[in-house]
C-alpha cells in the first residue's frame, strides 16, 4: 500500500514536470516553416457528411470511405463578426488576415475603416515568399484580405491594384508572390471585352512590368507543372469564377489540387535556399457558391474537389524537409444544409446522375430564352433538361411551372431548380445567404514542435477545442513571431 502511494507521488511529479516543460527552441520564431492556410468557403459540418456519403455510395460503391480531411479534425470555431451574427467571407477573412474581428464588408480594415496589418504582408517582409490560389476571383473578399485595404468588398478594381502593390506602403512592395485564380475582367482596362473595370488601368501590364511570368492556358500550366516555374507568377483560369468541378472542362481549366500542386512546387523551389519559407493561402471558393444556389449536386463535388487538394497538401508536407503545417478552417457555413427535409428521406444517390450545375443551366436556358420566349417552348426545354440533365422522370407540373415562370419573369431561376433534385435527395436549405453554425477546423504538421503548440486549448496560443476565428492569426502570430501590431503602424502612417 505504501509502496503503491510513493509510486503513485512519483508519477504524479513526472507528470507535473512534463506539463509544465515549455516548448522546446526548435520552436523559435525564426526557425525556417512553410505555412498553408486553406479555406473551404461556405463549408459547414452537413457539407462534410454529404460529401462522404456522396463518396461513399457514388465513387466507393458503399464501402465505406473516410474523407482526407477527417482524421485531421482539431475543433470548431466561432464565425460572428462586428456588425452580425452572421459573418460573411469579408469580415471572416480579416479575422483570419489580422487577428481582429471587424464589420460584414470589411477587407482587413477595422470597424473605423483603418486598415490592420496582416500576417501575410508581415511574413513577407520577414523574407517569406507568398501566394493565393483560389477558384473565386483573385480579388473577392477571401484573398483580398491578406494583401490589401479597403472599406467594402466591392472594391475589387482597387484590389487589383494593391495586390501588385500599386497602392500600399513603398516598403511592403509587392505583397503577393504567386497568384492563380478567376477573375482577370479586374485586371483588364474598361473598353476592352469583358472589363469589370471603370478606368483606363491596365493591371496585368502593370504586374509583367514588375516582372510576373503571365499565363493563362492549359498548355502553359502543363508545361510549367513539368518543367518548373519562377516567381513572381500570375494566372487567370476565368474572366470571373472559374467553373465549378460538376462542370468543368479539363482540357481548359486546372483543378484546385492541380493548381495548388504548382504553387507549392513553385514556392518550395523558390525558396530551398533561403533562410524563410512560404505563406500560401488556398480557397475552396466556390462550396459557397454552390450553397448560395442551393444546388445540393454541386455542392459535394466542390467540397470532394477541395479533399483531393487536401490530399495533395498533406503530401507535400509529409515529402516536405521544412517544417510545414496546414491549416483547414471554412470562413462561415453556407445555405443553412440540412441532410433530411420535410419533402423526404435524404438520400444522396438522388444527386449522381446531375450532369451540370444549376447556374450552368441558368446560362443555357437565358441563352435560349432570347430567341424562344414564349412559355411553350420554355416548358419544353426545361422538360427535357429535367429529364436529360438531372435524370428526374417524375417532375410534377408545377414544379416545372415554377422554372418557366422564373424564366419568362426574369426571377430567381436557380431556387426554382435547385429543389427538382434537393428534394428527391431529402436535402434542405434554410437560406441562400450564410448561416451562424460553428465550422470545422482541421491541423496537419510535419513538425512535432508544431503539433504541440496546435495541440495547446488556451485562446491565443492553441487551436484544440472550440476558437474563436481571431484564434488561428494568433497562432501564427505566436509560432511566426510576426507583429502585426507593427504592421497596422506602418500602414497608417
Ligand atoms: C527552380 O528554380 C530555378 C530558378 O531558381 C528554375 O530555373 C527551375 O526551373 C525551378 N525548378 C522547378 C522544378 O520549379
Ligand atoms: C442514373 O442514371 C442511370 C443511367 O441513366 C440509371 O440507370 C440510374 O437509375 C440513375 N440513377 C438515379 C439515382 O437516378
Ligand atoms: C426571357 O425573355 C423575356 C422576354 O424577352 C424577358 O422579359 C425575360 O427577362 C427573359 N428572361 C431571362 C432570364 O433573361
Ligand atoms: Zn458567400
Amino acid at each position: 500500500m505504501f509502496k503503491q502511494s510513493i509510486l503513485l507521488i512519483i508519477a504524479l511529479a513526472l507528470l507535473q514536470i512534463v506539463q509544465a516543460s515549455p516548448v522546446p527552441p526548435f520552436d523559435a520564431p525564426n526557425h525556417k516553416k512553410n505555412i498553408i492556410y486553406m479555406v473551404p468557403d461556405g463549408f459547414g459540418p452537413s457539407g462534410l457528411t454529404l460529401a462522404r456519403d456522396y463518396k461513399k455510395y457514388n465513387l466507393n460503391n458503399g464501402e465505406d470511405v473516410r474523407l482526407n480531411l477527417e482524421p485531421f479534425i482539431l475543433g470548431n470555431i466561432r464565425t460572428y463578426s462586428t456588425s452580425n451574427l452572421i459573418t460573411d467571407s469579408a469580415a471572416a477573412g480579416t479575422a483570419y488576415a489580422t487577428g481582429h474581428k471587424s464589420y460584414n464588408g470589411a477587407i482587413s480594415v477595422d470597424d473605423e475603416g483603418q486598415p490592420l496589418g496582416t500576417l501575410m504582408e508581415a511574413l513577407k517582409l520577414q523574407g517569406y515568399k507568398t501566394g493565393l490560389v483560389v477558384k473565386s476571383t483573385l480579388t473577392d473578399a477571401t484573398p483580398a484580405v491578406w494583401a490589401s485595404h479597403v472599406d467594402t468588398r466591392q472594391k475589387q478594381a482597387e484590389i487589383a491594384l494593391q495586390m501588385v502593390g500599386e497602392t500600399l506602403p513603398a516598403q511592403f512592395g509587392q505583397v503577393v508572390d504567386y497568384m492563380s485564380g478567376g477573375g482577370k475582367c479586374y485586371w483588364v482596362p474598361q473598353g476592352q471585352e469583358d472589363s469589370c473595370r471603370e478606368d483606363d488601368v491596365d493591371v496585368i501590364s502593370i504586374a509583367k512590368e514588375k516582372g510576373f511570368n503571365y499565363f493563362e492556358t492549359k498548355e502553359e500550366f502543363d508545361n510549367y507543372l513539368e518543367n518548373g516555374l519562377t516567381l513572381p507568377a500570375l494566372s487567370f483560369w476565368a474572366e470571373e469564377d472559374v467553373p465549378y468541378s460538376i462542370d468543368r472542362d479539363p482540357s481548359k481549366t486546372p483543378t484546385l489540387a492541380e493548381q495548388a500542386q504548382l504553387a507549392l512546387n513553385t514556392l518550395a523551389n523558390a525558396t530551398k535556399d533561403s533562410e524563410q519559407g512560404f505563406f500560401v493561402m488556398i480557397e475552396g471558393s466556390l462550396i459557397d457558391h454552390c450553397g448560395h444556389d442551393n444546388d445540393a449536386a454541386c455542392h459535394p463535388r466542390e467540397v470532394l474537389e477541395f479533399d483531393e487538394t487536401f490530399k495533395v497538401v498533406k503530401e507535400f508536407i509529409d515529402q516536405s524537409e521544412t517544417d510545414s503545417l496546414v491549416i483547414v478552417s471554412a470562413d462561415h457555413e453556407t445555405g443553412g444544409m440540412a441532410l433530411g427535409s420535410m419533402e423526404g428521406d435524404y438520400d444522396p444517390t438522388v444527386l449522381f446522375n446531375k450532369t451540370h450545375s444549376s447556374l450552368y443551366f441558368v446560362e443555357e436556358v437565358t441563352k435560349y430564352n432570347e430567341t424562344n420566349s414564349n412559355e411553350a417552348d420554355i416548358t419544353k426545354f426545361v422538360q427535357d433538361w429535367v429529364v436529360n440533365e438531372l435524370s428526374v422522370t417524375d417532375a410534377k407540373d408545377e414544379e416545372i411551372k415554377n422554372v418557366v415562370d422564373a424564366v419568362l419573369n426574369d426571377e430567381d431561376i436557380l431556387l426554382a431548380i435547385g429543389p427538382i433534385t434537393s428534394d428527391r435527395a431529402g436535402i434542405a436549405f434554410t437560406t441562400d445567404g450564410h448561416s451562424a453554425v460553428d465550422i470545422l477546423s482541421f491541423f496537419y504538421t510535419n513538425s512535432p514542435y508544431i503539433h504541440r503548440a496546435a495541440f495547446r486549448q488556451e485562446r491565443g496560443s492553441g487551436l484544440l477545442g472550440n476558437h474563436e476565428n481571431i484564434d488561428t492569426n494568433r497562432f501564427l502570430q505566436s509560432i511566426t513571431g510576426a507583429d502585426l501590431d507593427a504592421i497596422t503602424e506602418q500602414l497608417r502612417s
